[in-house]
């Protein structure tokens, strides 16, 4: 038996669901969220390790880094299954099977719209496309013995036709059936009738996986998802935060929590180590730009936070009166006042551990400079201190095309504010003094003049990591050039040095997004 065909479903019992992470495919393609190949690396290598079964990695024909992304996880995969996406077409399917192929478990997962609109798009009708799902299939499965296939839009597909060319993908020798519901229609009702009625009705339907792959359009992902799941569906397709496209996708430590605290009535259960949750929602908020909500379900802010006096009391006195998980369950640790600026080495490198960070030698030499750094200017150090600073390393790396070496600003009442600014481009040191409608502004013109850009500014934001006047500021600079959207992020205890930072981050992200190539428009369509 070769190592791909002893994927996760062959012998899984039957309360066991697996969990199939789009974090670095759907999450990616959400406006804004792109990645660099280090961090997707990085990523990846926390999904294997927190027991996640199948990583889909990427989308290799979408551009070259996605194909080398994906190649390179395949190579450095443990434990999970890696899949690579593909369209209904054979030169789609050639490239997934190269990227994947180098993983000990490699899958190829290919699809196609069925919906009446989707088949208006690619001008086939249903014989025509049953067709092609015959040839792709098949074609995919000569390369690789572990694949899935997705009928796209399948909640607005007639289910007559869904049928049918379910049994065709299984015919040519699909292993898994992920039923999509693309644009976050469908309703938890809805979502369990229909992959009942798939398995009532479809040849082979005890053969193989069904999964379920849900939009978040109506706020329903997750309701849909175990609704699946209580109908016979054993795989759950999500992303760490819910990240995705629009309202984005069932969010990873939503179904695993939910499976896990109510197993009562739900009784399944994963290969999720629960407590790599915190670190991994604090990764994907970090390298995508994409902050988490404070009221988040199970990893925002305040998911455990007791602000009123007769919850605090009731926590104080018996935890569960207020809290129906622990907050260790997913890897958070106590807010204390960490540390100050007598604090050494080991216990920095400790207090990171704790928080979910494992260090090399060298990486802690560099993180240990920011630090005193910071707490010479801030005399408490407090664990979102830590985490900021451990962000800040993620975005803004040593190698980046374009650093902030110096920034002055004068700012005050009497205009114009003015900032005097030294970049290092590519290398050598560029430096200007522009004027704006207050700090910011003028620093975001002296970057504009030491590096020309069309990109437009969508969004500005700033957030207190902690309280107190000198508390570091987290800046989100998001920019948009020529249908391509990044977001940049930065922290620091002067405001405007982290806007600097964070413009600079998402014109450096920006340069990354331009050395892509998208094969064609459609690919944008691909939710
Ligand atoms: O939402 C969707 O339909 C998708 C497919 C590519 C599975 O992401
Ligand atoms: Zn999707």
């Amino acid at each position: 038996m070769t190592e791909a065909s002893k994927s996760p479903q062959a012998k899984a019992p039957q309360d066991r669901v697996l969990i199939f992470d789009t974090t670095l495919r759907d999450g990616e393609q959400s406006p804004g969220a792109t990645m660099s190949h280090a961090e997707k690396l990085e990523i990846a290598a926390l999904l294997d390790e927190m027991g996640v079964d199948i990583i889909e990695a990427g989308f290799p024909i979408a551009s070259e880094g996605d194909f080398e992304a994906v190649r390179d996880i395949a190579k450095l995969s443990k434990q999970a299954v890696i899949c690579g996406l593909a369209r209904a077409n054979p030169t789609d399917i050639d490239r997934a099977w190269e990227a994947v192929k180098h993983a000990r478990r490699p899958r190829i997962h290919t699809f196609i719209g069925t919906s009446p609109l989707h088949r208006d798009i690619t001008a086939l009708d249903q014989d025509g496309m049953a067709e092609r799902i015959h040839q792709t299939v098949s074609h995919a499965r000569n390369l690789c013995d572990n694949v899935q296939w997705s009928p796209m839009d399948a909640t607005r597909t007639e289910h007559d036709y869904l049928c049918r060319v379910i049994e065709i993908a299984i015919k040519a020798g699909a292993t898994t059936i992920n039923i999509p519901d693309t644009v976050g229609y469908t309703a938890p009702v809805e979502s369990a009738n229909l992959i009942r009625m798939l398995r009532a009705r479809v040849p082979g339907a005890d053969e193989i996986v069904f999964a379920t792959h849900c939009h978040n359009d109506l706020g329903m992902a997750t309701a849909n998802a175990l609704a699946a799941v209580e109908a016979g569906a054993r795989q759950i397709e999500c992303t760490i935060n819910g990240l995705g496209e629009r309202a984005g996708n069932t969010a990873l430590e939503e179904v695993v929590m939910a499976m896990r605290v109510r197993n009562d009535i739900m009784p399944y259960h994963t290969g999720i180590d629960t407590t790599k949750i915190m670190q991994a929602s604090r990764m994907v908020a970090t390298v995508s730009g994409f902050p988490v909500q404070y009221n988040k379900a199970i990893v925002g802010k305040n998911a455990f936070a007791h602000e009123s006096g007769i919850h605090q009391d009731g926590v104080l006195k018996n935890a569960e009166t207020f809290e129906i998980m622990r907050p260790e369950d997913i890897g958070l640790t106590d807010t204390n006042l960490v540390m100050g600026k007598h604090s050494g080495r080991a216990a920095l490198r400790a207090k990171l551990s704790e928080l979910g960070y494992e260090l090399g030698d060298n990486q802690l030499k560099d993180v240990f400079v920011r630090f005193k750094a910071l707490a010479d200017r801030k005399k408490e150090i407090y664990d979102d201190d830590l985490i900021a600073l451990m962000a800040d390393s993620t975005t803004n790396a040593a190698h980046d095309t374009i650093q902030v070496k110096f920034l002055r600003v004068i700012c005050g009442t009497e205009a114009p504010q003015s900032a005097d600014l030294t970049l290092t481009i590519d290398g050598k040191d560029h430096q200007v003094t522009a004027q704006g409608d207050g700090p910011v502004d003028a620093t975001f013109n002296a970057v504009k003049a030491l590096f020309p850009h069309d990109a437009k500014l969508a969004l500005y934001q700033v957030h207190a990591v902690t309280e107190g006047t000198d508390a570091q500021a987290t800046v989100s600079v998001r920019m948009e050039e020529a249908g391509r959207i990044v977001t940049g992020q930065s922290s620091d205890t002067d405001t405007v040095v982290a806007s600097a930072k964070a413009y600079v981050n998402a014109l450096n992200k920006l340069l990354l997004r331009r050395t892509k190539q998208d094969p064609d428009s459609n690919l944008q369509s691909v939710s």
